[in-house]
Protein backbone atom coordinates (compact mmCIF):
# COMPACT_ATOMS: atom_id res chain seq x y z
CA UNK A 1 0.00 0.00 0.00
CA UNK A 2 0.87 3.72 -0.66
CA UNK A 3 2.84 5.20 2.24
CA UNK A 4 4.44 8.52 1.64
CA UNK A 5 3.31 9.79 -1.64
CA UNK A 6 6.09 12.55 -1.12
CA UNK A 7 6.80 12.79 -4.46
CA UNK A 8 7.11 16.30 -5.93
CA UNK A 9 6.35 17.55 -3.05
CA UNK A 10 7.03 21.27 -2.35
CA UNK A 11 9.79 22.07 0.56
CA UNK A 12 6.90 22.58 2.94
CA UNK A 13 7.23 22.48 6.07
CA UNK A 14 4.99 20.86 9.00
CA UNK A 15 3.60 23.31 11.38
CA UNK A 16 5.49 22.38 14.42
CA UNK A 17 5.17 24.87 16.65
CA UNK A 18 1.84 24.44 17.64
CA UNK A 19 3.18 20.97 18.88
CA UNK A 20 5.69 22.33 20.55
CA UNK A 21 3.63 24.58 22.49
CA UNK A 22 1.54 22.12 23.44
CA UNK A 23 3.65 19.74 24.67
CA UNK A 24 5.12 21.91 26.94
CA UNK A 25 1.73 22.90 28.19
CA UNK A 26 1.24 18.95 29.13
CA UNK A 27 4.23 19.09 30.91
CA UNK A 28 3.28 21.92 32.93
CA UNK A 29 -0.27 20.62 33.49
CA UNK A 30 1.01 17.21 34.65
CA UNK A 31 3.12 18.74 37.20
CA UNK A 32 0.18 21.22 38.39
CA UNK A 33 -2.64 18.65 38.26
CA UNK A 34 -0.84 15.87 40.23
CA UNK A 35 0.37 18.51 42.82
CA UNK A 36 -3.33 18.70 43.13
CA UNK A 37 -3.58 15.23 43.20
CA UNK A 38 -1.21 14.46 45.67
CA UNK A 39 -2.61 17.96 48.05
CA UNK A 40 -5.59 16.23 48.28
CA UNK A 41 -4.71 13.09 48.75
CA UNK A 42 -3.12 14.46 51.60
CA UNK A 43 -5.98 16.43 53.06
CA UNK A 44 -7.99 12.98 53.46
CA UNK A 45 -5.34 12.31 55.66
CA UNK A 46 -4.76 15.66 57.39
CA UNK A 47 -7.90 17.23 56.73
CA UNK A 48 -6.22 20.18 58.37
CA UNK A 49 -4.22 20.43 55.47
CA UNK A 50 -7.27 22.94 53.92
CA UNK A 51 -5.83 25.56 56.60
CA UNK A 52 -9.19 26.49 56.78
CA UNK A 53 -9.46 28.36 54.09
CA UNK A 54 -12.71 27.76 51.22
CA UNK A 55 -10.62 27.77 48.79
CA UNK A 56 -8.16 24.80 49.65
CA UNK A 57 -11.19 23.11 50.67
CA UNK A 58 -11.12 19.83 49.30
CA UNK A 59 -14.43 19.97 47.43
CA UNK A 60 -13.22 22.69 45.55
CA UNK A 61 -10.04 21.29 44.81
CA UNK A 62 -11.18 17.92 43.54
CA UNK A 63 -12.53 19.47 40.13
CA UNK A 64 -9.57 21.45 39.87
CA UNK A 65 -7.61 17.82 40.09
CA UNK A 66 -9.94 16.32 37.51
CA UNK A 67 -9.69 19.02 35.41
CA UNK A 68 -6.70 19.81 35.35
CA UNK A 69 -5.27 16.45 34.86
CA UNK A 70 -8.16 15.02 32.35
CA UNK A 71 -8.37 18.11 29.94
CA UNK A 72 -5.19 20.02 30.72
CA UNK A 73 -2.91 17.75 30.86
CA UNK A 74 -4.12 14.92 29.11
CA UNK A 75 -6.21 17.37 26.50
CA UNK A 76 -2.87 19.54 25.56
CA UNK A 77 -1.03 16.17 24.94
CA UNK A 78 -3.78 14.94 22.66
CA UNK A 79 -3.53 18.56 21.04
CA UNK A 80 0.00 18.01 20.54
CA UNK A 81 0.30 14.34 19.09
CA UNK A 82 -3.22 14.69 17.12
CA UNK A 83 -1.44 17.75 15.13
CA UNK A 84 1.78 15.60 14.95
CA UNK A 85 0.42 12.65 13.78
CA UNK A 86 -1.80 14.01 11.18
CA UNK A 87 0.61 16.42 9.55
CA UNK A 88 3.29 13.14 9.88
CA UNK A 89 0.47 10.96 8.22
CA UNK A 90 -1.35 13.05 5.89
CA UNK A 91 2.18 14.40 4.81
CA UNK A 92 0.56 18.44 4.80
CA UNK A 93 0.75 21.23 6.84
CA UNK A 94 -1.87 21.73 8.93
CA UNK A 95 -4.83 23.24 7.44
CA UNK A 96 -4.89 26.44 9.05
CA UNK A 97 -2.11 28.03 11.38
CA UNK A 98 -3.98 30.84 12.55
CA UNK A 99 -6.84 28.68 14.18
CA UNK A 100 -4.25 26.11 15.77
CA UNK A 101 -2.73 28.99 17.32
CA UNK A 102 -6.31 30.17 19.03
CA UNK A 103 -7.01 26.38 19.59
CA UNK A 104 -3.75 26.65 21.79
CA UNK A 105 -4.09 30.08 23.32
CA UNK A 106 -8.30 29.57 23.43
CA UNK A 107 -7.98 25.67 25.23
CA UNK A 108 -4.70 27.76 27.68
CA UNK A 109 -7.68 30.32 28.47
CA UNK A 110 -10.31 27.99 29.32
CA UNK A 111 -7.36 25.93 31.59
CA UNK A 112 -6.74 29.16 33.23
CA UNK A 113 -10.62 29.83 33.89
CA UNK A 114 -11.02 26.37 35.09
CA UNK A 115 -8.07 27.42 38.01
CA UNK A 116 -9.92 30.67 39.23
CA UNK A 117 -13.11 29.62 38.82
CA UNK A 118 -13.31 26.23 40.26
CA UNK A 119 -11.20 27.17 44.10
CA UNK A 120 -13.48 29.96 44.02
CA UNK A 121 -16.52 28.15 44.04
CA UNK A 122 -18.24 28.65 40.88
CA UNK A 123 -19.32 25.07 39.40
CA UNK A 124 -22.12 23.42 37.55
CA UNK A 125 -21.74 20.92 39.79
CA UNK A 126 -21.77 18.27 36.70
CA UNK A 127 -18.96 15.69 37.43
CA UNK A 128 -16.13 16.42 34.95
CA UNK A 129 -18.34 19.23 33.31
CA UNK A 130 -18.15 21.49 36.49
CA UNK A 131 -16.93 25.05 34.63
CA UNK A 132 -19.59 27.38 33.62
CA UNK A 133 -21.40 28.69 30.96
CA UNK A 134 -18.73 31.25 29.93
CA UNK A 135 -16.18 28.90 29.69
CA UNK A 136 -18.57 26.19 28.22
CA UNK A 137 -18.97 28.59 25.20
CA UNK A 138 -15.10 29.16 25.08
CA UNK A 139 -14.71 25.42 24.84
CA UNK A 140 -17.09 25.18 22.44
CA UNK A 141 -15.26 27.63 19.74
CA UNK A 142 -11.62 26.27 20.68
CA UNK A 143 -13.58 23.16 19.60
CA UNK A 144 -14.81 24.05 16.29
CA UNK A 145 -11.71 25.69 15.42
CA UNK A 146 -10.10 22.10 16.09
CA UNK A 147 -12.12 20.21 14.15
CA UNK A 148 -11.60 22.52 11.60
CA UNK A 149 -8.31 22.33 12.10
CA UNK A 150 -7.66 18.37 12.34
CA UNK A 151 -10.08 17.46 9.72
CA UNK A 152 -9.01 20.14 7.35
CA UNK A 153 -6.04 19.05 7.41
CA UNK A 154 -7.10 15.69 6.63
CA UNK A 155 -8.74 16.69 3.61
CA UNK A 156 -5.90 18.33 1.94
CA UNK A 157 -3.91 14.86 2.47
CA UNK A 158 -1.15 14.13 0.28
CA UNK A 159 -1.64 10.49 0.82
CA UNK A 160 -4.96 8.49 -0.29
CA UNK A 161 -5.09 6.52 2.81
CA UNK A 162 -6.21 8.16 5.92
CA UNK A 163 -4.13 6.43 9.06
CA UNK A 164 -6.02 4.60 11.21
CA UNK A 165 -4.75 6.97 14.14
CA UNK A 166 -6.59 9.77 12.34
CA UNK A 167 -10.07 7.49 12.64
CA UNK A 168 -9.38 7.06 16.36
CA UNK A 169 -8.52 11.24 16.72
CA UNK A 170 -11.17 12.13 14.51
CA UNK A 171 -13.64 10.02 16.23
CA UNK A 172 -12.72 11.42 19.46
CA UNK A 173 -13.01 15.04 18.29
CA UNK A 174 -16.67 14.58 16.89
CA UNK A 175 -17.64 12.71 20.13
CA UNK A 176 -16.69 15.48 22.73
CA UNK A 177 -18.39 18.25 20.74
CA UNK A 178 -21.64 16.88 20.70
CA UNK A 179 -21.21 15.36 24.33
CA UNK A 180 -20.01 18.83 25.23
CA UNK A 181 -22.97 20.37 23.66
CA UNK A 182 -25.66 18.62 25.20
CA UNK A 183 -24.63 17.98 28.40
CA UNK A 184 -24.24 21.50 29.29
CA UNK A 185 -27.20 22.75 28.16
CA UNK A 186 -28.35 24.99 30.13
CA UNK A 187 -30.12 28.31 31.79
CA UNK A 188 -27.78 31.23 32.81
CA UNK A 189 -29.34 33.38 35.46
CA UNK A 190 -26.00 35.23 35.72
CA UNK A 191 -22.76 35.40 34.47
CA UNK A 192 -21.10 32.21 37.14
CA UNK A 193 -24.81 30.38 37.68
CA UNK A 194 -26.70 28.07 35.58
CA UNK A 195 -29.54 25.87 35.68
CA UNK A 196 -29.00 22.76 33.79
CA UNK A 197 -31.49 22.01 30.80
CA UNK A 198 -32.64 18.68 31.95
CA UNK A 199 -33.83 17.70 35.75
CA UNK A 200 -33.76 14.57 38.19
CA UNK A 201 -33.37 10.91 36.56
CA UNK A 202 -32.82 12.67 33.06
CA UNK A 203 -30.27 15.03 34.21
CA UNK A 204 -28.19 11.83 35.93
CA UNK A 205 -28.72 9.94 32.33
CA UNK A 206 -27.53 12.78 30.53
CA UNK A 207 -24.53 13.41 32.84
CA UNK A 208 -23.42 9.77 32.64
CA UNK A 209 -24.17 9.96 29.20
CA UNK A 210 -21.58 12.13 29.16
CA UNK A 211 -19.39 11.47 31.87
CA UNK A 212 -18.88 7.76 30.10
CA UNK A 213 -17.96 8.90 27.16
CA UNK A 214 -15.51 11.49 28.16
CA UNK A 215 -13.66 8.52 29.60
CA UNK A 216 -14.45 6.36 26.58
CA UNK A 217 -13.75 9.21 23.88
CA UNK A 218 -11.57 11.89 25.90
CA UNK A 219 -9.55 9.62 27.96
CA UNK A 220 -9.36 6.10 25.56
CA UNK A 221 -10.32 6.46 21.67
CA UNK A 222 -8.31 9.26 21.58
CA UNK A 223 -5.51 7.79 23.46
CA UNK A 224 -5.68 4.90 21.22
CA UNK A 225 -4.98 7.37 18.48
CA UNK A 226 -1.50 8.02 20.15
CA UNK A 227 -1.00 4.58 20.56
CA UNK A 228 -1.40 3.68 16.85
CA UNK A 229 1.29 6.09 16.13
CA UNK A 230 3.89 6.28 18.75
CA UNK A 231 3.78 1.91 19.64
CA UNK A 232 4.78 0.97 15.72
CA UNK A 233 7.68 3.80 15.65
CA UNK A 234 9.51 3.44 18.92
CA UNK A 235 9.32 -0.47 18.60
CA UNK A 236 9.69 -0.25 14.65
CA UNK A 237 7.19 -2.55 13.92
CA UNK A 238 4.24 -2.35 11.99
CA UNK A 239 0.84 -2.37 13.51
CA UNK A 240 0.06 -6.58 14.66
CA UNK A 241 -3.36 -6.32 12.67
CA UNK A 242 -4.79 -2.93 10.30
CA UNK A 243 -7.78 -5.14 10.05
CA UNK A 244 -8.26 -5.59 13.64
CA UNK A 245 -7.30 -2.14 14.30
CA UNK A 246 -11.04 -0.79 12.13
CA UNK A 247 -12.86 -3.92 13.32
CA UNK A 248 -12.05 -2.69 16.86
CA UNK A 249 -12.19 0.88 16.09
CA UNK A 250 -15.97 0.42 15.13
CA UNK A 251 -16.95 -1.75 17.73
CA UNK A 252 -15.59 0.42 20.13
CA UNK A 253 -17.38 3.92 19.30
CA UNK A 254 -20.61 1.78 18.57
CA UNK A 255 -20.58 0.18 21.96
CA UNK A 256 -19.36 2.70 24.29
CA UNK A 257 -22.13 5.29 23.97
CA UNK A 258 -24.88 2.11 25.38
CA UNK A 259 -22.70 2.00 28.37
CA UNK A 260 -23.43 5.29 30.65
CA UNK A 261 -25.91 3.55 33.21
CA UNK A 262 -23.43 0.96 34.69
CA UNK A 263 -22.85 4.57 36.57
CA UNK A 264 -26.00 4.54 37.94
CA UNK A 265 -27.33 0.83 38.62
CA UNK A 266 -29.42 0.57 41.59
CA UNK A 267 -30.79 4.43 41.06
CA UNK A 268 -34.39 4.96 40.10
CA UNK A 269 -32.54 5.06 36.72
CA UNK A 270 -35.84 2.65 34.54
CA UNK A 271 -34.56 -0.99 35.57
CA UNK A 272 -33.81 -1.70 31.67
CA UNK A 273 -31.82 0.99 30.70
CA UNK A 274 -30.10 -0.30 33.72
CA UNK A 275 -29.63 -3.76 32.17
CA UNK A 276 -28.75 -2.20 29.44
CA UNK A 277 -26.00 -0.47 30.20
CA UNK A 278 -24.65 -3.19 32.08
CA UNK A 279 -24.82 -5.49 28.86
CA UNK A 280 -23.35 -3.16 26.57
CA UNK A 281 -20.53 -2.93 29.03
CA UNK A 282 -19.68 -6.12 29.41
CA UNK A 283 -19.55 -6.54 25.29
CA UNK A 284 -17.68 -3.54 25.53
CA UNK A 285 -14.39 -5.96 27.20
CA UNK A 286 -13.77 -6.75 23.38
CA UNK A 287 -13.34 -4.22 21.66
CA UNK A 288 -11.43 -2.73 24.13
CA UNK A 289 -9.19 -6.28 24.23
CA UNK A 290 -8.96 -5.65 20.73
CA UNK A 291 -6.73 -2.46 20.77
CA UNK A 292 -4.53 -3.73 23.58
CA UNK A 293 -3.67 -7.45 22.37
CA UNK A 294 -3.52 -4.95 18.84
CA UNK A 295 -0.93 -2.91 20.51
CA UNK A 296 1.04 -5.65 22.62
CA UNK A 297 1.58 -8.00 19.64
CA UNK A 298 2.84 -4.65 17.36
CA UNK A 299 6.03 -5.67 19.91
CA UNK A 300 6.34 -8.81 19.21
CA UNK A 301 9.52 -9.58 17.31
CA UNK A 302 10.88 -6.24 19.58
CA UNK A 303 10.37 -7.79 22.77
CA UNK A 304 14.08 -7.41 23.47
CA UNK A 305 13.92 -3.98 23.10
CA UNK A 306 11.84 -3.82 26.51
CA UNK A 307 15.41 -4.55 28.25
CA UNK A 308 17.04 -1.73 26.85
CA UNK A 309 14.53 1.21 25.67
CA UNK A 310 12.49 3.10 28.66
CA UNK A 311 10.04 4.61 26.21
CA UNK A 312 9.23 1.59 25.15
CA UNK A 313 8.66 0.02 28.44
CA UNK A 314 6.21 2.64 28.98
CA UNK A 315 4.26 2.20 25.95
CA UNK A 316 3.98 -1.32 26.60
CA UNK A 317 2.98 -0.79 30.32
CA UNK A 318 0.54 1.59 29.48
CA UNK A 319 -1.62 -0.97 27.40
CA UNK A 320 -1.02 -3.55 29.94
CA UNK A 321 -3.15 -0.94 32.06
CA UNK A 322 -5.16 -0.16 29.30
CA UNK A 323 -6.40 -3.94 29.50
CA UNK A 324 -6.30 -5.09 33.22
CA UNK A 325 -8.87 -1.42 33.67
CA UNK A 326 -11.11 -2.09 31.07
CA UNK A 327 -11.46 -5.94 32.27
CA UNK A 328 -12.04 -4.30 35.30
CA UNK A 329 -14.33 -1.78 34.52
CA UNK A 330 -16.73 -4.67 32.91
CA UNK A 331 -16.47 -6.67 36.12
CA UNK A 332 -17.82 -3.67 37.61
CA UNK A 333 -20.46 -3.22 35.51
CA UNK A 334 -21.79 -6.35 36.94
CA UNK A 335 -24.98 -5.17 39.19
CA UNK A 336 -23.88 -7.58 41.82
CA UNK A 337 -20.17 -6.46 41.84
CA UNK A 338 -21.18 -2.87 41.69
CA UNK A 339 -23.19 -3.09 44.85
CA UNK A 340 -20.27 -3.64 46.33
CA UNK A 341 -17.38 -1.39 44.36
CA UNK A 342 -20.66 1.73 44.07
CA UNK A 343 -18.99 4.30 46.74
CA UNK A 344 -16.17 2.60 47.25
CA UNK A 345 -12.20 3.77 46.60
CA UNK A 346 -12.65 0.82 44.39
CA UNK A 347 -13.87 3.19 41.55
CA UNK A 348 -11.06 5.28 42.58
CA UNK A 349 -8.44 2.52 41.96
CA UNK A 350 -10.03 2.02 38.72
CA UNK A 351 -9.88 5.39 37.82
CA UNK A 352 -6.45 5.54 38.35
CA UNK A 353 -5.40 2.36 36.88
CA UNK A 354 -6.79 3.67 34.20
CA UNK A 355 -5.77 7.19 34.27
CA UNK A 356 -2.33 6.65 35.61
CA UNK A 357 -1.21 3.59 33.99
CA UNK A 358 -3.32 3.73 30.79
CA UNK A 359 -3.33 7.48 30.16
CA UNK A 360 -0.31 9.00 32.08
CA UNK A 361 1.83 6.24 30.78
CA UNK A 362 0.88 6.16 27.08
CA UNK A 363 1.40 10.22 26.77
CA UNK A 364 4.31 9.98 28.85
CA UNK A 365 5.92 7.17 26.36
CA UNK A 366 4.82 9.21 23.46
CA UNK A 367 5.97 12.96 24.57
CA UNK A 368 9.88 11.27 25.48
CA UNK A 369 9.47 10.21 21.23
CA UNK A 370 8.14 13.31 20.96
CA UNK A 371 10.52 15.96 22.12
CA UNK A 372 14.21 15.48 21.10
CA UNK A 373 11.97 15.59 17.42
CA UNK A 374 10.61 18.27 17.96
CA UNK A 375 13.53 20.25 19.12
CA UNK A 376 15.69 19.00 16.46
CA UNK A 377 17.82 16.43 19.26
CA UNK A 378 19.07 13.30 19.01
CA UNK A 379 17.37 12.34 22.44
CA UNK A 380 16.55 13.04 25.53
CA UNK A 381 18.97 14.92 27.19
CA UNK A 382 19.34 12.54 30.20
CA UNK A 383 17.92 9.21 28.74
CA UNK A 384 18.46 7.61 32.44
CA UNK A 385 15.89 9.95 33.71
CA UNK A 386 13.44 8.76 31.58
CA UNK A 387 14.40 5.04 33.34
CA UNK A 388 14.12 6.46 36.47
CA UNK A 389 10.58 7.92 35.79
CA UNK A 390 9.22 4.64 34.61
CA UNK A 391 10.47 2.98 37.77
CA UNK A 392 9.06 6.01 40.07
CA UNK A 393 5.81 5.74 37.96
CA UNK A 394 5.42 2.13 38.31
CA UNK A 395 5.49 1.67 41.66
CA UNK A 396 3.57 5.22 42.05
CA UNK A 397 0.63 3.19 40.06
CA UNK A 398 0.97 0.05 41.76
CA UNK A 399 0.87 1.86 45.58
CA UNK A 400 -2.25 3.73 44.23
CA UNK A 401 -4.11 1.01 43.04
CA UNK A 402 -3.09 -2.02 45.20
CA UNK A 403 -3.83 0.41 48.26
CA UNK A 404 -7.57 1.60 46.65
CA UNK A 405 -8.56 -1.70 45.91
CA UNK A 406 -7.93 -3.50 49.46
CA UNK A 407 -9.74 -0.22 50.75
CA UNK A 408 -12.58 -0.37 48.68
CA UNK A 409 -13.47 -3.76 49.15
CA UNK A 410 -12.66 -3.69 52.87
CA UNK A 411 -15.24 -0.34 52.61
CA UNK A 412 -17.88 -2.16 50.88
CA UNK A 413 -17.57 -5.52 53.32
CA UNK A 414 -17.88 -3.67 56.24
CA UNK A 415 -20.95 -1.35 54.92
CA UNK A 416 -22.50 -4.36 53.80
CA UNK A 417 -21.91 -6.78 57.59
CA UNK A 418 -24.69 -7.33 59.84
CA UNK A 419 -24.63 -9.34 63.23
CA UNK A 420 -27.12 -12.15 64.00
CA UNK A 421 -29.77 -9.87 64.77
CA UNK A 422 -29.96 -7.83 61.46
CA UNK A 423 -27.95 -4.73 62.76
CA UNK A 424 -24.79 -3.02 61.48
CA UNK A 425 -21.94 -4.34 62.39
CA UNK A 426 -19.48 -1.27 61.99
CA UNK A 427 -20.58 2.25 62.09
CA UNK A 428 -19.63 4.39 59.36
CA UNK A 429 -16.63 6.17 61.21
CA UNK A 430 -15.62 2.90 61.96
CA UNK A 431 -14.83 2.24 58.36
CA UNK A 432 -13.30 5.68 57.81
CA UNK A 433 -10.73 4.74 60.53
CA UNK A 434 -10.20 1.47 58.73
CA UNK A 435 -9.59 3.72 55.90
CA UNK A 436 -6.88 5.97 56.82
CA UNK A 437 -3.47 3.64 56.86
CA UNK A 438 -4.51 3.09 52.75
CA UNK A 439 -4.83 6.83 52.29
CA UNK A 440 -1.24 7.03 53.29
CA UNK A 441 0.19 4.16 51.05
CA UNK A 442 -2.11 6.00 48.29
CA UNK A 443 -0.27 9.51 49.18
CA UNK A 444 2.66 7.92 48.78
CA UNK A 445 2.46 6.56 45.50
CA UNK A 446 1.09 9.69 44.23
CA UNK A 447 4.36 11.34 45.60
CA UNK A 448 6.50 8.99 43.14
CA UNK A 449 3.99 9.68 40.79
CA UNK A 450 4.19 13.16 40.76
CA UNK A 451 8.22 12.92 41.68
CA UNK A 452 8.26 11.00 38.00
CA UNK A 453 6.71 13.92 36.45
CA UNK A 454 9.01 16.31 38.08
CA UNK A 455 12.00 14.50 36.88
CA UNK A 456 10.26 14.60 33.10
CA UNK A 457 9.89 18.71 33.37
CA UNK A 458 13.36 18.70 34.34
CA UNK A 459 14.85 16.58 31.49
CA UNK A 460 12.70 18.29 29.03
CA UNK A 461 14.10 22.11 30.32
CA UNK A 462 17.06 20.33 29.91
CA UNK A 463 16.49 18.94 26.36
CA UNK A 464 15.09 21.90 25.24
CA UNK A 465 17.59 24.27 26.34
CA UNK A 466 20.44 22.37 24.79
CA UNK A 467 22.43 22.28 21.28
CA UNK A 468 20.31 21.71 18.22
CA UNK A 469 21.09 19.12 16.28
CA UNK A 470 20.04 19.65 12.87
CA UNK A 471 17.42 22.36 11.96
CA UNK A 472 14.38 21.46 13.63
CA UNK A 473 11.97 22.04 10.98
CA UNK A 474 12.02 18.74 9.18
CA UNK A 475 11.38 19.58 5.69
CA UNK A 476 8.48 17.32 4.06
CA UNK A 477 10.26 15.38 1.68
CA UNK A 478 12.71 13.99 4.32
CA UNK A 479 13.34 10.50 4.73
CA UNK A 480 12.33 11.38 8.67
CA UNK A 481 9.31 12.88 7.93
CA UNK A 482 8.12 9.76 6.16
CA UNK A 483 4.54 8.56 7.24
CA UNK A 484 4.07 5.39 8.47
CA UNK A 485 3.20 2.27 6.43
CA UNK A 486 -0.05 1.05 6.64
CA UNK A 487 0.35 -2.26 7.01
CA UNK A 488 2.78 -5.12 6.61
CA UNK A 489 5.89 -2.58 6.14
CA UNK A 490 8.48 -2.51 9.14
CA UNK A 491 7.22 1.58 10.43
CA UNK A 492 10.87 2.33 9.20
CA UNK A 493 10.28 1.93 5.83
C1 LIG B 1 0.01 12.08 41.35
C2 LIG B 1 -0.97 11.50 40.80
C3 LIG B 1 -2.40 11.55 41.30
C4 LIG B 1 -2.90 11.57 42.58
C5 LIG B 1 -2.14 11.53 43.89
C6 LIG B 1 -4.34 11.61 42.48
C7 LIG B 1 -5.21 11.66 43.56
C8 LIG B 1 -6.58 11.74 43.47
C9 LIG B 1 -7.48 11.83 44.60
C10 LIG B 1 -7.07 11.87 46.05
C11 LIG B 1 -8.75 11.86 44.10
C12 LIG B 1 -10.03 11.97 44.89
C13 LIG B 1 -10.50 10.63 45.34
C14 LIG B 1 -11.72 10.67 46.18
O1 LIG B 1 -12.53 11.61 46.08
O2 LIG B 1 -11.91 9.77 46.99
C15 LIG B 1 -8.65 11.78 42.67
C16 LIG B 1 -9.74 11.73 41.82
C17 LIG B 1 -9.64 11.60 40.46
N1 LIG B 1 -8.47 11.60 39.70
FE1 LIG B 1 -6.59 11.61 40.44
N2 LIG B 1 -4.68 11.59 41.16
C18 LIG B 1 -3.53 11.56 40.40
C19 LIG B 1 -3.43 11.57 39.04
C20 LIG B 1 -4.50 11.53 38.16
C21 LIG B 1 -4.41 11.52 36.72
C22 LIG B 1 -3.10 11.57 35.92
C23 LIG B 1 -5.68 11.45 36.24
C24 LIG B 1 -6.21 11.42 34.82
C25 LIG B 1 -5.51 11.36 33.73
C26 LIG B 1 -6.57 11.44 37.39
C27 LIG B 1 -7.96 11.40 37.31
C28 LIG B 1 -8.82 11.45 38.39
C29 LIG B 1 -10.26 11.35 38.27
C30 LIG B 1 -11.05 11.16 36.98
C31 LIG B 1 -10.77 11.44 39.58
C32 LIG B 1 -12.25 11.38 39.98
C33 LIG B 1 -12.61 9.95 40.28
C34 LIG B 1 -14.06 9.71 40.61
O3 LIG B 1 -14.82 10.67 40.75
O4 LIG B 1 -14.48 8.55 40.72
N3 LIG B 1 -5.82 11.49 38.53
N4 LIG B 1 -7.33 11.71 42.30
C1 LIG C 1 -14.42 -1.53 29.13
C2 LIG C 1 -14.08 -0.40 29.65
C3 LIG C 1 -14.61 0.15 30.95
C4 LIG C 1 -15.77 -0.13 31.62
C5 LIG C 1 -16.86 -1.11 31.23
C6 LIG C 1 -15.78 0.69 32.81
C7 LIG C 1 -16.75 0.62 33.79
C8 LIG C 1 -16.79 1.42 34.91
C9 LIG C 1 -17.67 1.26 36.03
C10 LIG C 1 -18.70 0.15 36.19
C11 LIG C 1 -17.44 2.27 36.89
C12 LIG C 1 -18.07 2.47 38.26
C13 LIG C 1 -19.34 3.20 38.22
C14 LIG C 1 -19.87 3.41 39.61
O1 LIG C 1 -20.04 2.44 40.36
O2 LIG C 1 -20.12 4.57 39.97
C15 LIG C 1 -16.42 3.09 36.31
C16 LIG C 1 -15.97 4.26 36.85
C17 LIG C 1 -15.02 5.05 36.22
N1 LIG C 1 -14.19 4.67 35.19
FE1 LIG C 1 -14.37 3.03 34.10
N2 LIG C 1 -14.67 1.46 32.84
C18 LIG C 1 -13.91 1.17 31.73
C19 LIG C 1 -12.69 1.72 31.38
C20 LIG C 1 -12.17 2.86 31.95
C21 LIG C 1 -10.94 3.50 31.58
C22 LIG C 1 -9.96 2.98 30.52
C23 LIG C 1 -10.85 4.63 32.33
C24 LIG C 1 -9.79 5.70 32.35
C25 LIG C 1 -8.94 5.93 31.46
C26 LIG C 1 -12.01 4.70 33.17
C27 LIG C 1 -12.33 5.74 34.01
C28 LIG C 1 -13.37 5.73 34.90
C29 LIG C 1 -13.71 6.85 35.73
C30 LIG C 1 -13.05 8.23 35.71
C31 LIG C 1 -14.74 6.43 36.56
C32 LIG C 1 -15.37 7.21 37.70
C33 LIG C 1 -16.54 7.98 37.28
C34 LIG C 1 -17.11 8.71 38.46
O3 LIG C 1 -17.92 8.16 39.20
O4 LIG C 1 -16.71 9.87 38.65
N3 LIG C 1 -12.77 3.59 32.94
N4 LIG C 1 -16.03 2.54 35.11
Amino acid sequence: MGTTGTAGAPAETFNYGVVRQFTIATIFWGVVGMAVGVLIASQLIWPELNFNIPWLSYGRLRPLHTNGVIFAFGGSALFATSYYVVQRTCQVRLFSDKLAAFTFWGWQAVLVGAVITLPLGYTSSKEYAELEWPIDILITLVWVAYAIVFFGTIAKRRVRHIYVANWFFGSYILTIAILHIFNNLALPVSLWKSYSAYAGVQDAMVQWWYGHNAVGFFLTTSFLGMMYYFVPKQADRPIYSYRLSIVHFWALAFTYMWAGPHHLLYTSLPDWTQSLGMAFSLILLAPSWGGMINGIMTVSGAWHKLRTDPILKFLVVALSFYGMSTFEGSMMSIRTVNALSHYTDWTIGHVHSGALGWVAMITFGSMYYLIPRLYGRDSMARPDFINLHFWLATLGVVLYIASMWIAGVMQGLMWRATGEDGMLTYSFVEAVKSTYPFYVIRMIGGLFFLTGMGLMAWNTWLTVRGQPRVNPVVPLDSPDARAIPQSAVPASA
